[in-house]
């Protein structure tokens, strides 16, 4: 019948907690097919039809119109995003869900309709806003309505995601973020993603180490990625612009310049040196966001 290709995304990229995401250039396809009765779900593993989040997204935007479906086969294509790393796997299937359920109802949801479904669905709005929209966006999200606006990513750069063979679920890696800070760690942060937006529009790659530092989430959460310090350290030694946790983790990035072409080589001689087995994957910044095919 049809099918859905949405892109990885990168949440928070260090001092944008909640606010900052970017769309990436891996995918998770997803192919509807019709059948004559009932709603099955192929090549989901053992995740069943009722915590399939392509199924209750899908079902949610339906029934905010009145509507339900029947007799379709929700198959997962081809799924490049790995769960649970920090790369926005829960919003590709929440964003293919709507788009099912959209294009069920002839595509009567706008882009900022299938925004905020998938935003009250997934609880903040950093992945979802560029998985529908592609590259960088900055998004507020209050009384259930998500302001967002693009941010130029200069076309030199690329990003390494280090993907580790631990996951860490958002849900405990959100507790450990604290309730409150002082006035001078909101200044930091305050600063340092004003400085980001600003240095990515204007193009000045010297000032993203400084712009993604943060005081927000990544030291509570740097107790759940073993060897981080090292990882970042051992990056910035092979040239890399600036490093911070991919969303909530497991997955670390580092943005690169185009040039560094032995980074890949580099870093993977060196992820053999410490425990666990982690895969590098050098990605370009996804333009598009979600499409049908
Ligand atoms: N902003 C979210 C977090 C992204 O850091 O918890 C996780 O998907």
């Amino acid at each position: 019948m049809f099918k859905i290709k949405v892109p990885a995304t990168t949440a928070n990229m260090g001092s944008g907690y909640d606010t900052l995401g970017m769309a990436l250039t891996l995918y998770n396809e997803f192919e509807i097919e019709k059948i004559n009765k009932g709603i099955e779900t192929v090549g989901f593993g053992e995740i069943g039809l009722e915590e399939n989040l392509v199924y209750i997204s899908m079902k949610k935007t339906l029934e905010l119109y009145g509507k339900k479906a029947d007799g379709l086969r929700i198959i997962a294509k081809k799924i490049e995003v790995p769960m649970s790393r920090g790369l926005g796997s829960s919003a590709t299937c929440i964003v293919a869900g709507i788009m099912i359920a959209d294009k069920l109802m002839d595509n009567i949801c706008s882009k900022d309709d299938i925004i905020r479904i998938g935003t009250e669905i997934e609880g903040h709005p950093d992945n979802i806003v560029p998985a529908v929209i592609g590259g960088m966006s900055v998004s507020i999200y209050e009384n259930n309505k998500v302001i967002y606006s693009k941010v130029n990513v200069p076309k030199s750069l690329r990003f390494a995601v280090l993907i580790p063979n631990f996951t860490v679920s958002t849900h405990e890696a959100r507790k450990v973020v604290p309730e409150n800070y002082s006035k001078k760690d909101c200044i930091f942060n305050l600063s340092r993603v004003a400085m980001l937006v600003a240095s990515m529009n204007n193009g000045e790659i010297h000032h993203l180490r400084m712009a993604t530092e943060d005081k927000i989430h990544q030291p509570f959460r740097a107790n759940l990625i073993p060897n981080i310090d090292k990882i970042f350290r051992a990056s910035k030694d092979l040239g890399s612009k600036a490093e911070f946790i991919s969303g909530s983790g497991s997955t670390l990035m580092a943005i690169i310049d185009k040039e560094n072409i032995h980074f890949e080589e580099k870093m993977n001689k060196f992820l053999t040196t410490i425990e666990g087995t982690w895969n590098v994957k050098i990605l370009e910044v996804d333009r598009c966001g979600a499409l049908y095919l």
